[in-house]
């Protein structure tokens, strides 16, 4: 299986080109330079016939009008369609502070924006950690990114799911960090997820993960905990930065990329 990772785009706003003079053809509008380059990742992940995307979050920048960043996400994926290759969104928490969460398809009440695909034997299973501490989930308004948690409906969610029997390896994909990330006074960084020290005695118990797909901190990072991989994505905003994971039965293997 090969897959290709990509986070952080933080587009901006989507413009349009004016209404033409009657009989006259549209002039379109260039491509912004982090669209332009996603258009080059996706025509790659076709010809190298990448069997899907995982886009870890923080599609869009956020403009603070939720109809503009609403079209802002859904015209980068209808013009991303043409690749053929599906994309898996994971919520970031520029999406959920800036759109509200009925207009995202996957979406629900109880469990947000997690959701879980079997693929060839790998469960993935993606969090969504766009709540505040007190268990209330992020809406359109909210701007205190250092808050951030996964509520109890998802926990029990990723209990459930790590219980099931018909896979072998288990990759978690969640836009915010998930690993023991110390800032420079010892703290645990505000980029790590409030109740993640909860969340990893949950993958550690069950012994069937392999790996944690994450992204929020724009620099990238890897680190390694109690015999799980954290691999954090490095921002695609800065140098079309993108990741190549393989599985296969020689294990997981991830190649860093730019364009
Ligand atoms: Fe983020």
């Amino acid at each position: 299986m090969k897959i290709g990772i990509i986070a952080d785009l933080h587009l901006p706003k989507k413009e349009f080109p004016p209404r033409p003079e009657p009989g006259k053809r549209p002039e379109p509008l260039p491509d912004d330079p982090v669209t332009a380059k996603a258009k080059v990742f996706y025509e790659k992940a076709k010809e190298e016939k990448y069997d899907f995307v995982i886009n870890l979050g923080d599609l869009i920048n956020g403009t603070g009008n939720g109809d503009d960043d609403y079209m802002t996400a859904m015209m980068f994926s209808r013009s991303m369609i043409s690749s053929t290759v599906n994309t898996y969104y994971v919520l970031g928490n520029h999406d959920a502070m800036f759109i509200p969460k009925d207009l995202l398809l996957h979406c629900s009440q109880t469990l947000g924006g997690a959701y879980s695909f079997l693929k060839d034997g790998i469960l993935f299973i993606a969090l969504d950690a766009n709540y505040s501490c007190d268990g209330k989930a992020y809406e359109p308004g909210f701007a205190d990114w250092t808050d951030s948690y996964i509520p109890e409906a998802q926990r029990e969610f990723l209990k459930n799911q790590l219980d099931r029997e018909d896979f072998e390896k288990a990759v978690i994909l969640c836009h915010h960090r998930l690993d023991l990330f110390m800032d420079d006074l010892e703290r645990v960084n505000p980029h790590v997820v409030g109740n993640a020290e909860e969340i990893r005695e949950i993958l550690e118990k069950s012994g069937k993960v392999a790996l944690v797909l994450q992204a929020h901190y724009h620099s990238g990072d890897e680190t390694v905990f109690n015999g799980i991989r954290y691999y954090t994505q490095r921002a695609f905003f800065k140098n079309g930065a993108y990741s190549v994971m393989n599985i296969d039965a020689n294990g997981i293997t991830l190649e860093k990329e730019e364009i």
